[in-house]
């Protein structure tokens, strides 16, 4: 049997994945999503065109057989929005299979993201995307009213379980002034059965055979170790498993099953949405006009929501977290061109909380909200990075730099990325060590 690896992010998400996954996946006969759903946004540039995708695997882009597995939760209408812009651009999509175990995201799943949020009141929202995530994954850990992929093409099963759903939700819908009608739903979710019946596969059993058949799997993680919401900055997290310890209820695979991991971190930090960011640089008008220009040239707009993001320095304790939790064979930084033009760049070595020094990462939101960030400042690159295809070919700056990450990481640089295009990345041995490499 072969291994499955995996490329998963280890900071708040956006750290570059789907450019990744698309470098590798031309190697890899099948890619697997195994969590999150619509909140996700991979941005890809094939060909210098741009492609935003949410739920899609990015190894469509190849061609490839791409699986959305159990541990996902789908929104059929956003599924269908992507697939058909994509096929309007020409991307055979006919590859794309889901899990019959995967969770649907309805209608009023959304409705309650946005209500829970509202009423929680800016300062405690958690800052979703209000892609009815959390709401679709309580609803199936409650389990009796929860619509999995497989319901969708069985009709009476359908039925009963928005039946049980809307009855379960009718005050709560009242009360907020909102409708739900059962039929209505139901027509929806049919006509979504209908479109999606030729996709729906027992995935897990077509992975195993796969891996038994010697075939190579990538998995593709979305969202981020840090927002994984056991191991991430816990409320201010999503509500799925982001981190690699994921895969294995999310994909169907037994931990053996898993191979190498690629962890991808961003040369600098973002975050959207609430909760703790040590690293931030918002104190003082300096650090703001920093952000500002790593927002421009970094293009930190939410994928799916739009959203400026938060932005900060390299936070190397969290790093060091990351990456130890993901078991990391070697590290992707990405958007290293972003920083090239600063004076200085900082990293992130420790915190300071409550006037202690500290290297491990606070697994307390409160404790993570008061810790001040310790920086090493160090100098600019001297130069630009952008034509760099070798990692010699980088000015000793950014090299410098690189090298303070690995350290730090504990774990080998094995691709850089200098830009949005394909060609603008550099890859070293220590990638093609982990995984296959085209
Ligand atoms: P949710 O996943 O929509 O419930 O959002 C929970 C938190 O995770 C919010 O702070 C979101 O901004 C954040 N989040 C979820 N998915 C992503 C992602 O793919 N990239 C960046 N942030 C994300």
């Amino acid at each position: 049997m072969s291994h499955a690896d995996a490329v998963v992010g280890l900071q708040w998400g956006d750290e570059g994945k789907g450019k990744v996954v698309d470098l590798l996946s031309s190697e890899y006969d099948l890619i697997v999503r195994y969590n999150g759903g619509a909140n996700a946004g991979h941005s890809v540039v094939v060909n210098g065109e741009r492609y935003a995708l949410h739920l899609v695997p990015s190894g469509i882009l190849h061609g490839k057989q791409s699986v959305i597995g159990p541990g996902v939760v789908v929104d059929p209408a956003q599924l269908f929005a992507e697939l058909d812009g994509l096929a309007e651009r020409g991307v055979d999509t006919s590859g794309l299979v889901v899990s019959d175990r995967a969770h649907v995201v309805m209608p009023y799943h959304k409705a309650e993201d946005e209500l829970r949020e509202g009423s929680l009141g800016p300062t405690r929202a958690i800052g979703t995307t209000k892609r009815g995530i959390g709401p679709a994954y309580a609803e199936k850990v409650q389990r009796s009213t929860a619509i999995r992929v497989g319901d969708l093409i069985r009709p009476d099963a359908l039925r009963s379980r928005i039946d049980a759903a809307v009855s379960a939700k009718r005050a709560m819908f009242d009360a907020a002034g909102l409708g739900l009608d059962a039929d209505e739903l139901f027509e929806t979710a049919s006509a979504w059965g209908d479109r999606m019946r030729p996709m729906v596969v027992e995935s897990t059993s077509m992975l195993h055979d796969a891996l038994s058949a010697h075939r190579s799997v990538l998995i593709e993680g979305a969202n981020a170790t840090l927002l994984d919401v056991d191991h991430g900055t816990y409320p201010y997290v999503t509500s799925s498993n982001a981190s690699v310890l994921g895969i294995c209820a999310g994909a169907g695979l037994p931990p053996r099953a898993i191979g190498r991991v690629v962890g991808v971190v961003k040369a600098y930090c973002t975050r959207v949405g609430g909760g703790p960011f040590p690293s931030e640089l918002d104190a003082t008008d300096q650090e703001r006009e920093i952000a500002g220009a790593i927002r421009e040239k970094g293009r930190e707009f939410g994928t799916t929501t739009g959203r400026p993001r938060r932005v900060g320095w390299l936070d190397l304790v969290a790093l060091r977290y990351a990456a130890r939790l993901n078991g990391v064979d070697a590290i992707a930084v990405m958007l290293l061109d972003v920083l090239d033009e600063l004076d200085q760049v900082g990293l992130v070595e420790a915190y300071e909380i409550d006037g202690e020094r500290v290297e491990a990462f606070p697994s307390h939101t409160d404790d993570l909200a008061r810790a001040r960030p310790v920086v090493r400042m160090l100098d600019g690159f001297g130069g630009s990075v952008s034509d760099a295809r070798r990692l010699e070919d980088l000015p000793a700056g950014a090299r410098a730099y690189l090298d303070a990450v690995a350290e730090a990481a504990g774990v080998p640089v094995g691709l850089v990325s200098l830009g949005p295009g394909r060609e603008q990345t550099i890859t070293t041995s220590e990638l093609s060590g982990a995984v296959r490499v085209p």
